[in-house]
Formats: structure tokens, sequence, C-alpha cells
């Protein structure tokens, strides 16, 4: 890691972990008849999609819900994300049986399987579910490791787990209760949001459809060389007059040549907001379209105002507050492309404050630790102390997503995490111990390491 690198990111102001109440969402399975996984084709019909953000789930290993119902508590998790029967999906089965036996079903595509053909890989799990008590579990398929927990902490108190020889990239989870049960859940997604503050400086006037070479013009969100590919929301607090734009390019670089979207709050001395987008380079009008909204003062020169904006397929729309979806000003329908990564700017000689949410789903852990520094072990909450190897260590840490590095001396190990609930983070308490490693987990390449840079 380049000292150089360190330092600019030391300019971190402020990071916080959702926790648990994170990306909580509530849902409701109704009432079905018995569906079984293996038999019918089409089993999609009967689930309820977690995913009510559109959030790009790819990689997604793991989840944590609490959930109030008889018996028969199911969800599945399916490599495609719109629940393609002809895809592999994994069924968890939560009291089944009866509410005696707990499993986990596969299926490669939609053929019926006969009787004999069916997986069923099961434990004896009596009264696991209650009809008038929310019960917390987890389940995770980490590279073919596929497990069923009772809690709300990964790894730790499994009560069914299987190993898949030919494991799958999971893309959606669906939920549902069979056999004419009902269910209230309560789900989390579990994920980090990384916030930023930038300065957009006067760049004069500057028209995102008369400048072929407008990226040179934005400030890139993206501090941390984070891979947003498929980001598709932004939640961010601007203090600005007006002008306060956005650009979501199809290229990681703002290539000219590629797609883009513009976003612009408070235009036409902050009477107006629009939707734009070009398809290429070309300045000519049929790559370019722009919609109009009035916005009569949305952005005030003096105040933080929250905004959010979103493109899920195609679908672009801008909102006031912190709810994405919530309180919509501006919404236009374009060919979609996928995002790659987010500017911002201000028009009209205004200059812009801004603090930026990016989301950082625990998906984006690429399986790499970094050592931050010796002799010194991280003072945080130990989720797990154990005898153990480095490695062992390093894979408990990977499994628990709330385990955000782990301390390491002599095969002792100590996973760590920060306290439920709590706020802010913006620094990482460090106590001097000799022998004594903190290693940190990294999200996606080593550039992101994220709690080396307290
Ligand atoms: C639960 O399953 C076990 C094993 O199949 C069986 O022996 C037992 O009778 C079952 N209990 C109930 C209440 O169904
Ligand atoms: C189910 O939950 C209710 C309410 O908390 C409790 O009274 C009851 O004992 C529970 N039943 C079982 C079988 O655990
Ligand atoms: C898998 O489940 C079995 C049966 O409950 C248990 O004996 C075993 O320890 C579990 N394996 C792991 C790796 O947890
Ligand atoms: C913008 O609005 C302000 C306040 O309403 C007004 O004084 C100013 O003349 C307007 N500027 C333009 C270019 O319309």
């Amino acid at each position: 890691m380049a000292f150089g690198q360190r330092v600019f990111l030391l300019s971190i102001v402020a990071l916080k972990t959702l926790g648990k109440t994170g990306i909580e969402n509530t849902f409701t399975t109704p009432i079905i008849e018995h569906k079984n996984f293996f038999i019918l084709p089409d089993i999609w019909q009967y689930v309820v999609d977690i995913n009510k953000n559109g959030i790009d789930l790819t990689g997604i290993t793991a989840m944590t819900f609490e959930v109030e119902a008889c018996q028969d508590v199911s969800i599945i998790m399916s490599s495609s994300d719109d629940g393609d029967p002809k895809k592999p999906m994994y069924n968890f089965v939560i009291g089944g049986w009866n509410n005696n036996q707990s499993g986990i079903q596969r299926r490669d595509d939609d053929s019926p399987l006969p009787l004999e053909s069916q997986l069923n890989h099961r434990f004896l799990t009596p009264e696991i579910c209650n009809c008038s008590e929310y019960r917390p579990f987890w389940i995770s398929a980490i590279k073919g490791d596929i497990r069923i927990g009772k809690g709300l902490i990964f790894g730790i108190n499994d009560i069914a787990n299987w190993t898949d020889p030919n494991p799958f990239t999971i893309r959606g989870i669906e939920i549902y209760t069979n056999i004419k049960n009902i269910g209230e859940w309560k789900v989390q997604i579990e994920g980090l949001v990384i916030e930023n503050t930038f300065t957009t400086p006067n760049i004069g006037t500057k028209d995102f459809f008369h400048v072929v070479d407008f990226w040179q013009y934005v400030v890139d969100v993206n501090k941390y060389g984070l891979d947003l590919s498929g980001i598709t929301t932004l939640t961010f607090e601007v203090k600005a007059c007006g002008e306060a734009s956005i650009v979501m390019s199809n290229s990681e670089v703002g290539d000219p040549k590629k797609p883009m979207y513009n976003f612009i709050i408070g235009g036409e001395n902050n009477t107006k907001s629009a939707i734009r987008r070009r398809l290429d380079d070309s300045l000519t009008g049929t790559s370019q379209r722009m919609i109009l909204f009035p916005t009569s003062g949305v952005c005030k020169c003096d105040e933080y105002r929250p905004f959010w904006i979103s493109a899920i397929n195609g679908e672009l729309r801008i909102g006031k507050g912190r709810i994405v979806g919530m309180d919509a000003i501006a919404g236009f329908n374009y060919p979609h492309f996928t995002v790659r990564c987010i500017g911002i700017y201000t028009n009209q000689e205004y200059i812009g404050e801004w603090k930026v949410q990016i989301e950082v789903l625990n998906k984006l852990f690429d399986g790499n630790f970094l050592q931050c520094s010796t002799n010194n072990k991280a003072v945080l909450d130990i989720l797990l102390s154990k005898k153990t190897s480095l490695l062992q260590c390093a894979i408990m840490c990977d499994m628990l997503s709330s385990c955000i590095g782990h301390n390491y001396h002599y095969q002792s190990c100590e996973l760590l995490a920060f306290s439920p609930g709590h706020g802010v983070v913006t620094e990482i308490p460090m106590k001097q111990e000799d022998g004594w490693e903190f290693y940190t987990k990294c999200y996606r390449y080593n550039r992101a390491c994220l709690w080396c840079y307290f």
C-alpha cells in the first residue's frame, strides 16, 4: 500500500455500519397451498422478493431475519435476480415436516424431480417455529458451505448444514411460508454505508449537452476505489444555491463515448430539476434527451438538503429525503445501462458542499484481510475468542458479516465487531500489546481495507 494513498484515504470523515438496523424490511408471506419446490416449475409466483429497493444483490452470501409463523418458513436463494425457474436455486426450510425438521434443498432447473432424486438435507429441530413469537435465524451460502442457524449472529448455533459440490452465485432472495401458513418477517441485509464530504467548485457554466469530455468537470464520489458496477442509488445532502448535479456513467472513468445520465436539482435559478441522458459523445439531438420538472426552491444556499437519486432498470428518479423511493420530485424512463461511476458538480458558477453516502453491502468483501499494525490490538466488541490458526481465524471472520476484522497472536483469535446501534465511526481504538496484530477486512480490492486508515 503506497503511503500517499494512505494519506489520501485519511480524508475519510465518517464511516458507519448499519448493523441490525441497517437495511431492514418487513414482509408478510401469505397463505399458499402446499407447493413442492422440487415439482413446481414456477415456484417464483408464490414467493415474496425481499429486494424492495432494487439493490444489486449479486454475490450476497447471507441474510438474517426474524419470523413469526407456525411452521414451514422457507427461503429461496436463486442464481437469477428475477427468479428464473430454469436457473439453480437453494430452498431453506425451517420448521418443516410439522415444525419438527429443518433442511436445505437444491434444484438445478425447472424439470420436476421424481421423489428418489429429491435431495433433502434434513435435521431434527423440534418446535423451532412459534405461531405467536418472532424467532431469529440466519442463513448463509458461502462457496458451497450452506447453513441455517438460530439467532442473528452468522456462523453461530447452526441447525442445518450441507456442502454443495457445485455452488452457484446468488443474485436473488425470496421468502414464503408453505402449507397454508402465514408469516410475518423482519429481514435484515447487513451493509455498510460510507459517507464522504465533497466540495464541488465553481466551474463556470458547462453544459452536459455541449461539452464532449464532461467528466473533467465532475468530482468522482468514489474515493475508495470501490467497484461500484451496478450501483443504482445514491443518497446525499447538499448545500448549494442551485444546480446540484450528478452524472452517472456507464464507464468506470467517465469515458465520453459511453452513455451517461445527468440529474440536475434546482436548475434554472432554483426553479426546475431535470433528468437527462446522452448516449455517446456526438452532442447531437438523437443521442440527447431532457425532461424538466418544476421544483421551485428545492435547494437552499445555507442549508444542507437531503436527496436521493435512483436509476433502476432505466427508471430514473430524484427524490427528497433520505429514503430511496419516497417523495419523488422527478422521474423519467430511459434505456437502461449499467452505472459504473458517479460524479457530482455544481453548474452556473455555484459552489456545493456535499455529504454523499455510498452503500457497501457486505457482499463486497473480497476475501482479503490486511494487517493494519503490529503490536496493537483493536479494542472493539469481541464476537468470539478462540484458539485457532490465523487462516481459520480469517475464515471465521469472513463468515460473520458483522465481523470487521480480527486480532491475532499465536493461535489466539478474536473476531471483532462494532457494538450494536453505535453511530458514526471516526476511529478504531487501539491498545498496544506485544505480538498482537489487527487485521481488517478488505472490501473489493486491497485498496479498500477501510479500517486500516483510522
Ligand atoms: C420428529 O421427527 C422424528 C424423526 O423423524 C420422529 O421420530 C418424531 O416422531 C417426530 N416428531 C413429531 C412431533 O412429529
Ligand atoms: C410460543 O410463544 C408464546 C408467546 O411467547 C409462548 O407463550 C409459548 O410458550 C411458545 N410456544 C412454544 C412451544 O415454545
Ligand atoms: C453440520 O451438522 C452436523 C449435524 O448437526 C454437525 O454434527 C456438524 O458439526 C455440522 N458441521 C459443521 C461444520 O458445523
Ligand atoms: C434568480 O432569482 C433571484 C431571486 O429570485 C433573482 O433576483 C435573479 O434575478 C434571478 N436570476 C435569473 C438569472 O433569473
